[in-house]
């Protein structure tokens, strides 16, 4: 099956199309003819090695996150899932194939009326925006600040925190364009990437989803009210300065509370309930997917280019 892996870490060139061993679904796996694969900025951030401690070697099969048909099941998996269309969190095991194999709890069927493209522009997105706006817990008026909102995550977060009823939803972007888009969305008020700008914006804000970090994060967290909650999702910008916490010390005074969220950490059973629910809003029409471009599978290294380059709005799809 034609596949792609990280032949070397780092650029998108590194990114290799292989030809593998269609896989066997182990016990408790199924496996699947995949129709549409979600490119992540985690896929980014793997191929550079951003993120530490992951023990991954080249030959990595790239992708976590793929919508197709049930083709066959392993041992301990009940035969009536051969046939069914299912999104399938594969998590390291990978997703850029012809082929994927999940561990058949992190399977989930599709509605009626979701495309294989919409499950995978928000099938893993969608549950850490919503997890993060529980763990920052924005009461109805309060404000709310998106920090790298055009991306998949940011663009669940803003959605879900302007149905939570906050009273303002700020965002980073980087072009007036892209915040227009976000105003669409729910959106009220246009930052620049740095924060700034934004007319009438508030100055401070009561929550912070961060999909960003890296050096601009100590800014933001001065920019937190009294009782404001910080939540981390995730690092584009890489890490942010390793003295960062004395910020949040500096504002001993207010209070302040500074969180990571992993879906790691959430209970299988409770994100699957989530996503169903988000899979189920999204056929309805009430959460809304926004797919930046659909490429082929051999195509991998042109998504993550794009990635680099930060032209993408949404998410990138490739299919085999
Ligand atoms: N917490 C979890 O469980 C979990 C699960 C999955 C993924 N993740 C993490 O989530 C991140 C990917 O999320 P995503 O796919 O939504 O993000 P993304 O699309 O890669 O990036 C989001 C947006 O951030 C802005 N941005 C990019 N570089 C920036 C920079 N240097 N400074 C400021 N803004 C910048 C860009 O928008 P503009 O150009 O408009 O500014 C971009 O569209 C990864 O770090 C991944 O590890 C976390």
């Amino acid at each position: 099956m034609k596949a792609v892996v990280i032949r070397t870490f780092g650029a998108p060139e590194g990114l290799e199309v292989v030809d593998l061993p269609v896989p066997a679904p182990g016990p408790g796996q199924v496996r699947i003819t995949t129709e549409a694969i979600g490119v992540g900025g985690v896929d980014a951030v793997i191929r550079r090695a951003t993120i530490g401690g992951l023990g991954l070697k080249e030959g990595h099969l790239l992708g976590s996150e793929a919508a197709g048909t049930v083709d066959a099941v392993g041992e301990g998996v009940d035969a009536s899932w051969v046939g069914r269309r299912v999104w399938a969190f594969t998590g390291l095991t990978g997703a850029y194939a012809e082929r994927a194999v999940a561990a058949v709890e992190d399977v989930l069927p599709l509605p009626e009326g979701l495309t294989a493209t919409d499950a995978v522009t928000l099938g893993s997105s969608g549950v850490v925006a919503h997890f993060a706006l529980d763990r920052a817990r924005p009461a109805p008026g309060e404000s709310v600040l998106v920090r790298g909102a055009a991306g998949s995550i940011g663009l669940s977060t803003v959605q879900l925190a302007a149905g939570r009823g906050a009273g303002a939803v700020a965002v980073t972007t980087s072009s007036a364009e892209r915040g227009e888009r976000l105003r669409d969305l729910g959106a009220t008020h246009v930052l620049d990437r740095s924060g700034e700008g934004g007319a009438d914006a508030p100055e401070g804000f009561d929550v912070v989803i961060d999909v960003v970090g890296g050096p601009g994060l100590p800014g933001i967290v001065d920019r937190l009210n009294p009782n404001g909650r910080y939540v981390i999702v995730g690092v584009v910008a890489g890490q942010p300065p390793a003295d960062f916490g004395t910020r949040l010390l500096d504002g001993f005074r207010k209070s302040l509370t500074f969180a990571t969220l992993s879906l790691d950490t959430v209970p299988n059973a409770d994100r699957q309930k989530v996503r169903a629910a988000q899979f189920a809003d999204a056929a309805r029409g009430e959460l809304r997917t926004v797919v930046h471009d659909v490429l082929p599978l051999v195509d991998a290294a042109k998504a993550h280019r794009a990635m680099d380059e930060g032209t993408v709005f949404g998410r990138i799809v490739l299919v085999p």
